[in-house]
């Protein structure tokens, strides 16, 4: 045998010099919920470890966050029924608490991205992403609110728009509405192959914004197609996006991959909150170790071709990294 790869599995400096995927908290977005108030961090009891903060109590956490050199952070905000409607008039209203929060937040922390979602979901009485009329989800008419939205959160100082809703010409309807508004620094990263997929609930559950009647088949891609993630790849593109994103992540490494192949645009990738929960599920009923598992997860997410991972895990990652103790 003059051939032996276990030579350069040897030892663990050998290991290290070969290795061919590296993360660090640079490569990873933390996922945060928001509510309105004072004194609030509830647990979301579908993922464990997360909580639904106020933003009083929300702060000091980024702060730790930081500390720990996590620095790029996606909100989400837990809107109450009695402010939804139709049209998701809240989602830009001059007194909503998530866009007050953003600046509260990019004042105190302005070495920070903060990124914001867009669609209509968490502010919409519908709980659909885009305007529902007799049951079916309109594109063109949901375009404007969308725009709406981003202006509104561009302008409270959110670095990095994320529009998470899947209708046709979003991307190039929110660029050209930010630029007219005078926001040509931030950017879109686009929810490019969002799938209509089984496992966003316990995010649902935060925010108590699953659909109130039908499903998201209509707008969110079939979990069966990996070129037509490809060709909204293509549109999202050109049409000016800055950032795309494969959403859930690891049932769709392939597609994570894929893109990767055909863009140079940085790919993300979203560990969704179902997968998230699956592996503390496993780890709390002692059949897999967390601090083994979870890194490893993420690492085979950035292997498939993400530079980016949005994922409940950062904070935990980040602990690991600098050697401490991660607790279930
Ligand atoms: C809103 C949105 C969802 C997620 C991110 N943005 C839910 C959905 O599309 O129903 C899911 C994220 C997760 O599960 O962690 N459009």
């Amino acid at each position: 045998m003059n051939i032996r790869p276990r030579r350069n599995r040897r030892t663990a400096a050998i290991r290290g010099m070969v290795r061919e995927t590296h993360m660090t908290t640079d490569n990873l977005i933390y996922p945060l919920f928001l509510v309105d108030g004072k004194g609030v961090k509830d647990e979301i009891k579908s993922l464990p470890g997360n909580f639904r903060w106020s933003l009083d109590k929300l702060l000091p956490e980024v702060e730790e966050c930081m500390e720990l050199g996590l620095r790029n952070f996606v909100m989400f905000p837990a809107v109450p029924e009695e402010l939804k409607d139709k049209t998701a008039t809240y989602s830009y209203a001059a007194d909503n608490f998530y866009l007050k929060a953003a600046q509260t937040f990019k004042e105190k922390f302005p070495e920070s991205t903060l990124i914001s979602d867009v669609a209509m979901d968490p502010y919409s009485s519908d709980g659909h992403d885009g305007l529902v009329e007799n049951g079916r989800i309109l594109n063109d008419e949901t375009l404007p609110i969308l725009a709406k939205m981003s202006v509104a959160q561009a302008q409270a100082g959110f670095d990095v728009i994320a529009p998470s809703d899947m209708m046709d010409g979003r991307i190039g309807a929110i660029r050209e509405a930010l630029d007219e508004a005078g926001y040509t620094e931030t950017a879109i990263m686009s929810y490019t192959a969002k799938y209509a997929s089984a496992f966003y609930g316990p995010f649902r559950d935060a925010l108590d914004s699953a659909p109130k009647a039908g499903d998201k088949k209509t707008y969110q891609m079939d979990p069966a197609n990996r070129m037509e993630g490809l060709r909204e790849a293509m549109l999202d593109e050109e049409e000016g996006a800055d950032y795309m994103m494969v959403k859930p992540a690891l049932n769709y490494l392939d597609v994570i991959a894929l893109l990767k192949e055909h863009t140079t645009l940085p790919i993300a990738a979203y560990h969704v909150s179902g997968e998230c929960a699956m592996l503390i599920a496993a780890c709390q009923n002692g059949w897999l170790d967390f601090e083994q598992a979870m890194p490893e997860t993420l690492l085979s997410i950035r292997r498939a071709g993400a530079d980016v991972i949005l994922t409940y895990f950062a904070k935990q990652y980040a602990r690991v990294v600098q050697g401490l103790e991660i607790g279930l």
